[in-house]
């Protein structure tokens, strides 16, 4: 059992989960910012900054986290790009074909924020108790995949938040 556990973890499971999130934070990061270079048309701009500025959140902070636990059991990233998608959890939902659809858009990402959300819960709920460094780690990315899913959702307009419920 390693030091720093409280209770014994499947270390195994554990590296698993934390480099399937990692890979969703690479995927995420490059949609979002596939959105902000795809959506035209009206408030199209400021949406676009949002959609780089949550980018780089999920490549500069939750992935550089993620990594660093990974380097406390010895495990780097994976050298190949094709195996983020491969290990990926997440992948991505399917993005509108039309860039003026920018709740299309939106909804997608909503989706994206769900499935890290869930993500999340789960290392948190794997970690609890037992590991303690993990378990802050998924506790803190939680709180941001939450806050991002809420900006996103106010991001949509009256109709878009229709259509998201129809989804549902
Ligand atoms: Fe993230
Ligand atoms: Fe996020």
């Amino acid at each position: 059992m390693s030091i720093e556990f409280v209770e014994p973890v499947d270390v195994k499971k554990l590296i698993d989960m934390l480099l399937s999130a990692f890979a969703d934070e690479w995927v995420a990061s490059y949609y979002y910012t596939l959105t902000a270079y795809a959506i035209q048309g009206h408030v199209s701009e400021e949406i676009a900054e949002h959609f780089l500025k949550e980018a780089e959140e999920e490549w500069g902070k939750h992935a550089r986290m993620l990594a660093d636990r990974l380097q406390d059991f010895n495990v780097h990233p994976p050298r190949q790009f094709t195996t983020l998608w491969e290990i990926s959890g997440c992948k991505y939902p399917k993005t509108p074909e039309d860039p003026f659809d920018i709740d299309g858009w939106l909804i997608a990402a909503i989706k994206a924020e769900e499935c890290a959300i869930k993500t999340y819960r789960e290392l948190y709920s794997f970690t609890h108790g037992r590991d303690p460094v993990t378990e802050e780690i998924a506790e803190e990315i939680l709180r941001d995949e939450v806050r991002h899913r809420t900006n996103l959702l106010n991001l949509l307009s009256k109709e878009g938040l229709k259509r998201l419920e129809s989804h549902a």
